[in-house]
C-alpha cells in the first residue's frame, strides 16, 4: 500500500518537542529576543467535579471508555483541508453512532452558506453596552449554526483585543477594554451554547496583528521571515489585560478555545505549554478542548503534551496530505511517547464539550451545506473530488433574525456629534445622500469572496470572520424609501469622486446632506488596496476625508456617517460648524440601511458608546503594529503593558477627539446619589491541594501489534489527501513513521514532567472546582448604586459606566469595571445603576505570589456617562 508517506509529519513529531519551549537562535535580533515562555507540564486532565461540567464528564466518560485508540485519534485530528463540508471536520466514530463534528466560522453568522443571516460585527454589538442584545445575538447565531448542522461555531473573538487601532481583525472582537470584552464574550457564549452549539473563544492569545501571523502567508507577500511573529507579553499584562476576557469565557462555560497563529514569548501558541497547560487549563480550570487555528499547529507530540486537543484542519499545511497527528498520534501512543491518559483526556474534552451543550448521540443535525460550493450536488470530499452526492440542502435558518440585527445595529450606532438640532431628522424638505458607502457593490453584496474588497457600503469587513449576505439593505435604499414616504425630495450621488455634481446638489438651498464614508480591514490572507489585513493608516478610504471637507464647505448642514472597523482620524473636519452631526455605525451587517435610518430619524434614540478611543493622530495611541520584519522571527514587545487605548490616553493626558465610552442621545441625563455598600466577604484563600491522578478512561489497553492499525482496504476506499489514523505499513515502527531518526537517543526529547500522570498541585489563583479562576475572585466586595435621570424631552436609554482607580504607581488612572444599559427611561424618569464590584475588579496580578492581590493603595471609583465625564466619585473604605 502506498497511500501516504509520513516523513515530514513524523520528523516533526519527534523533533518538535525541542521547539515547544526553547528560544530559537538567529542572528539579527534585538533585546526582545530574550522573551521566553517557561515550560508547564504535565497537561492538566479534566476534573470530574468541575462546576457545570459534571454531567458532561459522565456522559463523555461513558462514550470515550468504549472508543478504540484509532477512534480517539480520529476525533482529535481534522480530516484535512476541504476534506468534508465544513471549514474543519474531525473524523466520525460510526461504530458508536457519532457523526463527524463540524467546525464552522464565523463570529457574525454561518460562513460559506446560503440562507443565513449576517449579524453586526462584535465591535458593533459591544457598542450597545447591552447584555441582553449580546446574549440575543449569540443565541440567534447559535440557532442558525445548529440549523445548518454545525457542531462548533468559531467565535466569539477576544484576541485581537485591539492593542493598536490598525489591527486588521479588531472588529471581529469587541473592544480593547478587557471588561467590556469579557462581558461580551460571556454573554455571546451563553447565547451560542444555549442553542446547542459549542462556542469557540479565539484566538488565544496575542494575535494582535495580521502581519507575520504565519510565515508562509508573509513570504507570499514578499517578506523574508522563517517563523510567525512572537508577541512578547509579560505575566502581569497577560493577566490584567489579554487573558482577562478569556477567564470570563471559561467561567461562562465555553466548550472550546482556539489557539492562535502567532508565537507567545517565542513559543508557538498551539504548543505553548505555559499558555495552554499553565494559564488556560491549570489556572483557569478550562475543561473543554483546545483546537488549533487553521495550520497553526507546528509539531506533533509536543503540541499534544503542551495541551492541544484538536488539530485543525488536520493536515500539516493546507492539502499537504501529511499530518502531525493522525497516524503519528496513533504511533506515539503505541510506542509510549504520548501517555494514554493524554489521548484519553483529549477525547474526553471534545466529547464533554459536545454533551455539555445538550447534544445527544443519534440526534446530531446532519451538516446540510457545503463550504466550498453552492451547487446542490457535488463531491462531499471536495479536495479529492470524491463522493458525489447532494451536499447543499439550502436550508433557510434565518428565522426572522433580520429584525434583531436591525435593532442591534441601530442600538450600536454611536452619535458622536449633534449640533443645531441636526438630528433626529424630521421630514427634511430636501435630503441629499453622498458617497460610495451609501450604495451597493456593482458586483453584488457577495461580489468579493469573503468580502475581500471595499466597494459600496461597508456592511461587513473581510476574512474568515465574515458570512454571505442574504441581502444587504443599503443606506441609499432605506433612506430613499423613508424620504419618499415623508414627501421629501431625495437625491443621492453614490460616489466619492463626482465632486462637481456633488457641489451642484448639496449647495442648493435648504439641503440636508448625509455623507457616508468608511475604513475597512480584515484578515491577513486577503490584501485590499495594499492593506494586508491590517490597516496601513487611520484615514478614511477612497478619499473620504476630502469628500467630507468638500461637502461641508458647500453645505452648512452636513451629517457624516462612518462605517469602519475601528477608529479613524477625524481631526481635519470634525469640529467644523458645518459638520452638524457625526455617527459611527460600525460594521452593521445585512440591515445596514434600515438601522441607520432608524437612528437618523429618531425611531431609535441612540445610546451606544464608542468601544475604543478616537485619537487625534496615529502616534497618539502610543502603540502600533510591526509592518516590516525586525528579524527572521519578528518580535513585537508589548512594552506598553496594559496601557492601551484609553488607559494610555489617560496616562499621557493626551487630547483626543472622542473618548472611550462616549456617545450622545437625543435626550439628556443627570447623575446623582452615588452610594457604596461594603459587603461581607471571607478573606481570600489561595487554593491548595491536588488534582486527582490522571484517570484511565479506556477499558482496554491499545494493542501494540502494528498490524491492528493498518488501513482497512477491504472496508472503504482511501480518499486522496484525507487524514486517517491508520498506518500504511506495519513492518516496524520506524518504517511506519518513515522517520530516519526514529528510536535513536534524543530523537524523542520529552520535557520534564510531560508524561507524569500523578496528582498535581492546584494553582493558588485557580479553583478546586469552578472554571474561570479562584471563585473567591468573584466575591462581591462592594455594591455601588447611582441614580440616572432623564432630564430631556424624549424617552431614551442611558449607559452609565463605573471606573476604578486601583491607585498603584503602575496602574492606569482608571479602568472600566461596570456598566449597564438602562432602557427606555421616559422624560423625568429616574433609573438605578447598580454594580457589584468583585475582588478581581479591585485586584492586581502579583507576579511573586502568582495570585491576585488587593494593594494597600487608595481605591477610588467614578461613575458617569463616559470615561472622561465622571461626575460622581467615592473612595472605597
Ligand atoms: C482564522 C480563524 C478561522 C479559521 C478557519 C483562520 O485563518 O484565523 O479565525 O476560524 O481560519 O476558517
Amino acid at each position: 500500500m502506498n497511500h501516504l508517506t509520513w516523513a515530514l509529519a513524523t520528523a516533526a513529531v519527534f523533533s518538535g518537542n525541542a521547539r515547544a519551549n526553547t528560544v530559537p537562535q538567529f542572528a539579527e535580533r534585538d533585546a526582545s529576543a530574550s522573551a521566553q515562555s517557561p515550560p508547564f507540564y504535565p497537561s492538566p486532565w479534566m476534573n470530574p467535579k468541575a462546576t457545570d461540567w459534571e454531567s458532561a464528564y459522565e456522559q463523555a466518560k461513558a462514550f470515550v471508555s468504549q472508543m478504540t485508540l484509532m477512534e480517539k485519534v480520529n476525533l482529535t485530528t481534522g480530516v484535512g483541508w476541504e476534506g468534508e463540508q465544513c471549514v474543519g471536520n474531525v473524523g466520525a466514530v460510526p461504530r458508536l453512532g457519532l457523526k463527524s463534528l463540524c467546525m464552522q466560522d464565523s463570529p457574525v453568522g454561518v460562513r460559506d452558506a446560503d440562507f443565513v443571516s449576517v449579524f453586526t460585527s462584535g465591535q458593533t454589538v459591544a457598542a450597545t453596552f447591552d447584555r441582553q442584545l449580546l446574549y440575543a445575538r449569540g443565541l440567534a447565531m447559535g440557532q442558525e449554526h445548529r440549523g445548518k448542522g454545525v457542531t462548533v461555531q468559531l467565535g466569539p473573538v477576544a484576541g485581537p483585543l485591539g492593542r493598536a487601532p490598525e489591527g486588521g481583525r479588531n472588529w471581529e472582537g469587541f473592544s480593547p477594554d478587557p471588561v467590556l470584552t469579557g462581558v461580551s464574550m460571556a454573554e455571546t457564549i451563553r447565547g451560542i451554547q444555549d442553542a446547542g452549539v459549542i462556542a469557540c473563544a479565539k484566538h488565544l492569545i496575542g494575535n494582535e496583528q495580521e502581519h507575520f501571523r504565519q510565515a508562509p502567508e508573509a513570504v507570499g507577500y514578499g517578506y523574508n521571515i522563517t517563523e510567525s511573529v512572537s508577541s512578547n507579553i509579560d505575566d502581569k499584562t497577560m493577566h490584567e489585560l489579554y487573558l482577562w476576557p478569556f477567564a470570563d469565557a471559561v467561567r461562562a462555560g465555553v466548550g472550546s478555545v482556539m489557539c492562535s497563529y502567532n508565537q507567545v514569548n517565542n513559543s508557538y501558541a498551539c504548543q505553548n505549554s505555559k499558555l495552554l497547560n499553565g494559564y488556560l487549563k491549570g489556572e483557569l480550570g478550562f475543561q473543554g478542548m483546545v483546537m488549533s487555528d487553521w495550520a497553526a499547529q507546528h509539531a506533533g507530540v509536543s503540541s499534544a503534551l503542551a495541551g492541544l486537543d484538536m488539530a485543525m484542519p488536520g493536515d500539516t499545511s493546507f492539502n499537504s496530505g501529511f499530518a502531525f497527528w493522525g497516524p503519528n498520534l496513533t504511533l506515539s501512543v503505541i510506542n509510549g511517547t504520548l501517555p494514554e491518559w493524554r489521548i484519553d483526556d483529549m477525547a474526553m474534552r471534545i466529547m464533554a464539550a459536545f454533551f455539555k451543550v445538550g447534544n445527544k448521540i443519534g440526534e446530531q443535525v446532519t451538516t446540510n451545506f457545503a463550504s466550498w460550493t453552492t451547487d446542490t450536488y457535488g463531491p462531499v470530499h471536495y479536495a479529492a473530488g470524491k463522493g458525489y452526492q447532494k451536499i447543499n440542502e439550502h436550508v433557510d435558518v434565518r428565522a426572522g433574525h433580520g429584525t434583531l440585527i436591525r435593532e442591534i445595529a441601530a442600538k450600536g450606532t454611536v452619535l458622536l456629534k449633534n449640533t443645531n438640532k441636526a438630528l433626529p431628522l424630521n421630514k427634511p424638505r430636501f435630503l441629499a445622500v453622498i458617497g460610495d458607502d451609501a450604495g451597493s457593490n456593482p458586483a453584488g453584496p457577495n461580489g468579493c469572496s469573503d468580502r475581500g474588497c471595499n466597494n459600496g457600503t461597508l456592511g461587513m469587513a473581510w476574512g474568515s470572520g465574515s458570512a454571505n449576505f442574504p441581502y444587504l439593505v443599503t443606506p441609499d435604499a432605506a433612506l430613499q424609501a423613508k424620504a419618499l414616504s415623508d414627501g421629501s425630495v431625495y437625491q443621492s450621488i453614490l460616489a466619492n469622486n463626482q465632486l462637481d455634481a456633488t457641489k451642484a446638489l448639496v449647495s442648493q438651498d435648504g439641503v440636508t446632506a448625509v455623507v457616508f464614508v468608511n475604513a475597512d480591514s480584515g484578515e491577513g490572507y486577503i490584501s485590499v488596496d495594499g492593506n494586508e489585513g491590517d490597516r496601513n493608516n487611520l484615514t478614511l478610504w477612497r478619499n473620504g476625508d476630502n469628500l467630507i471637507k468638500k461637502v461641508s464647505s458647500w453645505c452648512n448642514n452636513t451629517i457624516v456617517v462612518i462605517h469602519s472597523t475601528g477608529a479613524v482620524i477625524v481631526d481635519k473636519w470634525y469640529s467644523s460648524p458645518n459638520v452638524t452631526a457625526i455617527l459611527w455605525a460600525g460594521i452593521p451587517g445585512q440591515e445596514s440601511g434600515n438601522s441607520i435610518t432608524d437612528v437618523l430619524y429618531g425611531k431609535v434614540n441612540p445610546a451606544a458608546r464608542t468601544p475604543f478611543t478616537w485619537g487625534n493622530s496615529r502616534e497618539s495611541y502610543g502603540t502600533d503594529l510591526l509592518y516590516k520584519p525586525n528579524g527572521d522571527i519578528p518580535q513585537v514587545d508589548f512594552t506598553e503593558g496594559s496601557f492601551i487605548d484609553y488607559r494610555h490616553f489617560d496616562q499621557a493626558n493626551t487630547s483626543l477627539a472622542y473618548e472611550f465610552g462616549y456617545g450622545l442621545s437625543y435626550t439628556t441625563f443627570s447623575y446623582s446619589n452615588l452610594h457604596v455598600t461594603k459587603k461581607r466577604a471571607a478573606v481570600y484563600q489561595p487554593t491548595t491541594g491536588k488534582t486527582i491522578t490522571a484517570p484511565t478512561i479506556a477499558k482496554t489497553k491499545p494493542s501494540t501489534n502494528l498490524n491492528d492499525y493498518i488501513f482497512p482496504d477491504a472496508k472503504f476506499p482511501y480518499i486522496w489527501q484525507y487524514i486517517y489514523p491508520y498506518f500504511n505499513t506495519t513492518s516496524s515502527g520506524k518504517e511506519a513513521s518513515q522517520d530516519p531518526y526514529y528510536g535513536e537517543p534524543n530523537s524523542a526529547y520529552l520535557p520534564e514532567n510531560a508524561t507524569n500522570g500523578c496528582a498535581q498541585p492546584l494553582h493558588a489563583a485557580g479553583d478546586k472546582v469552578a472554571p474561570g479562576g479562584n471563585s473567591a475572585l468573584y466575591d462581591v466586595l462592594y455594591t455601588v448604586t447611582a441614580q440616572v435621570k432623564n432630564t430631556g424631552s424624549v424617552t431614551g436609554d442611558e449607559v452609565p459606566q463605573l471606573y476604578v482607580s486601583l491607585g498603584g504607581p503602575g496602574d492606569p488612572p482608571k479602568v472600566l469595571r461596570g456598566f449597564d444599559r438602562l432602557r427606555d427611561l421616559a422624560p423625568g424618569q429616574t433609573g438605578t445603576f447598580e454594580v457589584n464590584l468583585t475582588r478581581r475588579d479591585l485586584s492586581n496580578w502579583d507576579t511573586a505570589s502568582q495570585n491576585w492581590v488587593i494593594s494597600d493603595c487608595p481605591k477610588t471609583i467614578y461613575v458617569g456617562p463616559s470615561s472622561r465625564k465622571l461626575p460622581l466619585k467615592a473612595t472605597l473604605a
